[in-house]
């Protein structure tokens, strides 16, 4: 039986890693868990193979398993989550909260100075998640995310600056 993931989040059970093109198959079966349409893995491959990238990997548990991901870019003084999530069985216990402020450290380390996302505006625990983060609304793409069958919703854009 699995222990309880409380127990399991013991600060000396959980690290943040970079994500090395190496860990492209752990990215993508996250990715896979978490969002419609997922991105295959040759695509996290070109991602975290970027000049540019900046990501990591959350691994939890006494099994040390992938539980998160954060993968951004990097460009001048700003940097840009392109996607962040954390696997089904270890949400609610603030590792998407730590995989943001660890992504904030590494752009901080690269002389970044503001850091931009999109959200959809009906992504309600990401909302909540980038507002408790101080998180800004400084735009929005209207229909951005167009789902068959559904009617588009709306993208926010973020910015935390630091
Ligand atoms: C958004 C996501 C990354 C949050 O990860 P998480 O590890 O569960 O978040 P945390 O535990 O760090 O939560 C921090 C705060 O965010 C808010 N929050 C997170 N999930 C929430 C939910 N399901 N409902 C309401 N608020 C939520 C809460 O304020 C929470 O603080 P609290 O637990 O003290 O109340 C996760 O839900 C996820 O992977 N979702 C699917 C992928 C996704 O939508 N990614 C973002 C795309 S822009």
């Amino acid at each position: 039986m699995d222990q309880d993931p409380q127990l399991q989040l013991d600060p000396r059970h959980l690290s943040l890693l970079w994500a090395s093109p190496d860990r492209a198959a752990d990215v993508a079966r996250m990715h896979a868990e978490l969002f419609t349409p997922p991105w295959d893995q040759p695509s996290i491959l070109k991602m975290l193979e970027h000049p540019a990238a900046a990501a990591l990997i959350a691994v939890a548990g006494s099994k040390r398993e992938p539980a998160g991901f954060i993968m951004a870019q990097l460009a001048d003084d700003e940097a840009e989550i392109l996607s962040v999530g954390v696997a089904l069985k270890w949400q609610r216990l603030g590792l998407g909260a730590r995989l943001i402020e660890g992504l904030v450290r590494a752009a901080r380390r690269a002389e970044a100075r503001r850091l931009f996302l999109e959200v959809s505006t009906d992504n309600s625990a990401a909302l909540r998640l980038y507002e408790k983060l101080d998180f800004r609304r400084v735009g929005i793409r209207p229909k951005y995310y167009k789902v068959p069958g559904k009617d588009a919703v709306d993208a926010l854009i973020l910015a935390l600056e630091f």
